[in-house]
């Protein structure tokens, strides 16, 4: 994802930007760039790649005490050097991390000829435009949030003024603090180099750093309290969480927003009625999302979808007419199995469509249409966050006439994400099993796999996903007394049917562990997850219980978490 950096202070702006954009890298980027000070100009050099692209344009020491920096990670428009930041419109040079959601009714309205894709120079032309009525950036940011739907972070510089300026909303920026220097950062690991004092500002709040930093929200000083990092790199970069998995799991939030707001006001997310039969492929928890969103596009479009294993699909004979769309589900873009199953698509004369994480990734270029998900770079080899923005993505394909009923789904994973202690409870039980099953129908069905396969890959207690009518054909007779059964009911129309099937296991002595938003009878579960929501997406809130279930058992048992053992995050061979 994007990195933000901003520098005022001593002669050595480009040193500390340069720098900051490097401790940044590990988020993840495409391009970079930097815009200075130097004399009374301000100077831009952008570079597609790797920082030291960048970095060739400054063999020669070069003295500015104002600058800001950013590293790409591409949303809107291909990663190239036009596409990189910073952007410069009339008297304004930003850096911007975010989603300018409405950038195109903007573009119109300002009748702007744009060089970029980038709704970030929509951004900069907006602000040009509004200083330009009385020359008053402070009084441009105060009343930014107006017009501007989305999500922003900025670093500001302006013609002839000495100061920086910052702004954000919905995206995070902090400000450094040293003796008569001053950053900012979208992140604490950019700063720690120099200072590791720092205010975070908060939604709305806008900044003029000089000599000193004034922060403001609606007009108005605000007084800020100086917060203190005492940990160290590695920790910063894990956001302070103990592991990348953890961190990634609560980033859901954000990154499910921006996926949503990516696609809400485009006409990018494809109509899928106009098929008459859908395959969905895909690896591992891709192939799993296929199968959560499976009956609810048959249902929605009264069209047959088949979920195929990609390792499977390459080598069996697929049968297809010619309203056929392929669907090929990968986070990396470069599983060798996915992408050999979307080659014999192709082949074949199949029209196909890619559900990918990073941009330019093979899948991505190969497919006649790619869909990208906003996840950002995820690192821990266990997916997360990736595969919750798959399942949304995939869910407004079939609601896209009514994103709407998306419009609370932030709300809702937060409240899952603050129950925390609960998880961590029930994972002290579940490690003592042997064995640990997962139990639900159709979709249910579905959330059980990737639970599963995320407890069995970070923990290493073997566990299966079973349809829960189909244990007492054979499975059943391993389950014992405290065997821990998690079972998920969300589907009311089988509700009553799993139902059944817990009692079977009850009655053989099993700890029982329900997560549901149906009515249960009282005595049947050790345990309740219960998710107040019957929303479409409460799929997307069930796997994120089964993620915090599976991280606080490998937690609890000392495990390897974010690099299990004999797994790799892309597996590009056979
Ligand atoms: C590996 C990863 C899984 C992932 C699968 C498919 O096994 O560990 O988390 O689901 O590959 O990867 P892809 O990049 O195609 O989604």
């Amino acid at each position: 994802m994007c990195g933000i950096v901003g520098y005022k202070g001593k002669d050595k702006a480009i040193e500390v930007v340069l720098n900051g954009l490097k401790n940044l890298e590990y988020r993840g980027y495409d391009s970079a760039g930097i815009a200075y000070v130097q004399g009374n100009k301000i100077k831009i050099k952008k570079a597609q790649g790797k920082l030291f692209n960048l970095e060739e344009n400054f063999k020669n020491k070069i003295e500015s005490n104002l600058a800001i920096g950013h590293t790409r990670w591409a949303t809107h428009g291909e990663p190239n050097q036009i596409n990189a930041h910073p952007h410069r419109v009339g008297n304004i040079t930003i850096v911007h991390n975010g989603i300018i959601e409405n950038y195109n009714e903007l573009k119109n309205k300002l009748n702007y000829q744009s060089k970029s894709d980038t709704d970030t120079e929509i951004l900069a032309a907006y602000i040009n435009d509004e200083y330009q009525k009385n020359k008053n950036i402070l009084e441009v940011l105060k009343n930014i949030n107006k017009d501007i739907i989305g999500s922003y972070a900025v670093g500001i510089i302006v013609d002839n003024d000495d100061s920086l300026y910052c702004i954000r909303k919905d995206s995070p920026l902090i400000i450094g603090l040293a003796e008569s220097e001053y950053f900012i950062a979208s992140d604490v690991p950019a700063i720690l180099d120099y200072t590791n004092e720092y205010y975070i500002l908060e939604n709305d709040e806008y900044a003029k750093i000089a000599d000193r930093v004034d922060v403001y929200k609606n007009g108005k000083e605000i007084k800020k309290k100086k917060n203190i990092f005492e940990f160290d790199m590695e920790a910063a970069k894990k956001n302070g969480y103990e592991h990348y998995m953890l961190k990634e799991i609560m980033e859901q939030p954000t990154v499910l927003y921006n996926t949503l707001a990516a696609y809400k006001n485009s006409d990018d997310l494809v109509d899928l009625s106009k098929y008459s039969e859908i395959d969905i492929v895909g690896c591992g928890s891709a192939y799993h999302v296929g199968m959560a969103v499976k009956y609810i596009m048959e249902e929605k479009f009264n069209l047959p979808v088949n979920v195929e294993i990609a390792s499977e699909y390459r080598y069996k004979k697929v049968f297809y007419t010619s309203k056929h769309l392929v669907i090929v589900i990968s986070q990396s873009g470069e599983t060798a199995d996915t992408l050999a199953a979307l080659m014999k698509a192709k082949n074949l004369g199949i029209e196909t469509l890619a559900i990918v994480n990073v941009v330019g990734s093979t899948i991505a270029r190969e497919a006649d249409k790619v869909l990208y998900i906003k996840a950002g770079v995820e690192k821990a080899v266990a997916t997360t966050k990736a595969y919750t923005c798959q399942l949304l993505l995939l869910l407004m394909l079939c609601y896209r006439n009514d994103l709407k009923i998306f419009d609370k789904l932030n709300d809702d994973v937060n409240d899952v994400l603050s129950k925390i202690d609960m998880f961590k409870k029930i994972s002290k039980k579940i490690i003592n099993g042997k064995d640990v099953f997962f139990l639900g129908r159709l979709d249910d069905y579905s959330y059980c796999l990737e639970g599963s396969l995320k407890l069995k890959e970070i923990s290493y207690i073997h566990s299966e996903a079973y349809a829960a009518g189909e244990l007492k054909h054979g499975t059943i007779s391993l389950v014992e007394e405290n065997t821990p059964v998690i079972s998920i009911i969300t589907n009311k129309i089988i509700a009553d049917k799993t139902i059944s099937n817990i009692k079977e296991v009850k009655a053989r002595g099993a700890y029982n562990v329900i997560i549901t938003n149906q009515k249960i009878p009282n005595d049947l579960a050790d345990e309740i997850i219960y998710i107040d929501n019957k929303k479409e997406y409460v799929g997307i809130l069930v796997i994120i219980c089964l993620q915090l279930l599976a991280y606080y058992s490998a937690l609890e048992l000392g495990r390897d978490i974010d690099m299990p053992r004999n797994l790799a995050k892309s597996v590009t061979v056979e």
